[in-house]
């Protein structure tokens, strides 16, 4: 018995029709009709703490999205249990559209147009080619390489910075502290999609941020502990950093008092950056259970320690 469950009970609906057309051999169930003992696989993002607790046959967890750390935070989570996270799962390419809005905006001066617009200045400012502008990427997995030669594509100059050594063709991949202080120092803008891991958490720190050049933007799509909003609010205002688009933040939703809302330098969309798309995760999903029952090697496995 697979158990598919979000909060959403329409959503589970559209899952479930989805997995039972792909898989019709196997059952799947919401949390209505489970019999929890007899649950052995587990698609999931949002269920209500405690549950994992009563399902004693699990034998894989499926998270519906891309970052686990939540998942990895919960006490009910067995230590032993495999979690799979998505691949894609079509968010490469709604990231991609994401950051290089953000970046094609930054080269248009579409934000200081609009800081114009507000008090009614008709103003020329000077025109940069994609080629003039430096693009760092924090993250190279399967998202943030596609973002990097994406952005490469459109004629910008990328690097990248990612745990480990990558080799990426058209992107200058950097990797480790000094590799991080490198790619900072000549990020006009940089875009983040790292996920929430102990290693990245308060990555983004004033001092980081300070490594950036003057003028430089900051796009976040990671995660919201990945970047002290107080020290990006202080070098917005003392005119260090130009801009920043944020989709994710430290609190979601973003409280309503919250400053960076009316701040005239930032742009915030509320965690849509890139969302799961049910066919390409049922697809990755069906696609690892099979391998799964035939023995056979599957993508997506979490390390623990690394926490993606
Ligand atoms: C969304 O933020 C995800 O991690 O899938």
């Amino acid at each position: 018995m697979i158990l598919v469950h979000t909060p959403n009970p329409k959503e589970v609906a559209a899952y479930l029709e989805l997995f039972r057309a792909a898989m019709p051999e196997r059952q799947f169930v919401d949390l209505e009709h489970a019999e929890l003992s007899a649950i052995r696989h587990l698609v999931t993002w949002g269920l209500p703490d405690g549950l994992l607790a009563e399902m004693p046959s699990l034998e894989a967890l499926f998270a519906l999205g891309a970052g686990v750390d939540k998942l990895l935070a919960r006490p009910d989570l067995p230590a032993d249990l495999p979690v799979y996270r998505l691949l894609d799962g079509g968010m490469a390419a709604q990231m991609t559209e994401y950051i290089r809005y953000g970046v094609l905006g930054y080269q248009r001066n579409m934000d200081l147009y609009r800081r114009q617009q507000a008090t009614g200045q008709w103003r020329m400012l000077a025109p940069r080619l994609p080629s003039d502008i430096r693009v760092g990427v924090l993250g190279l997995g399967e998202i943030g390489a596609a973002v990097a030669r994406s952005l490469a594509a459109d004629g910008y100059q990328v690097s990248g910075w990612s745990r480990s050594p990558k080799d990426i063709r058209a992107i200058r991949c950097l990797h480790g502290e000094s590799g991080l202080t490198q790619l900072l120092v000549d990020s006009q803008v940089l875009a983040c999609v790292l996920p929430s891991t102990p290693d990245t958490r308060g990555l983004l720190n004033r001092q980081r941020l300070e490594t950036l050049p003057q003028g430089a933007m900051l796009i976040n799509a990671g995660r919201g502990d990945l970047l002290d909003q107080d020290a990006l609010l202080a070098l917005l205002d003392n005119g260090h950093l130009r801009c920043a688009q944020l989709d994710v933040f430290t609190e979601e939703p973003l409280p309503a008092d919250h400053p960076l809302w009316r701040h005239p330098a930032v742009a915030i969309t509320p965690h849509v950056a890139a969302i799961t798309l049910r066919q390409p995760s049922v697809e990755q999903i069906v696609r690892r259970l099979r391998q799964l029952a035939a023995g056979q090697a599957v993508d997506g496995l979490v390390e623990r320690a690394q926490g993606y």
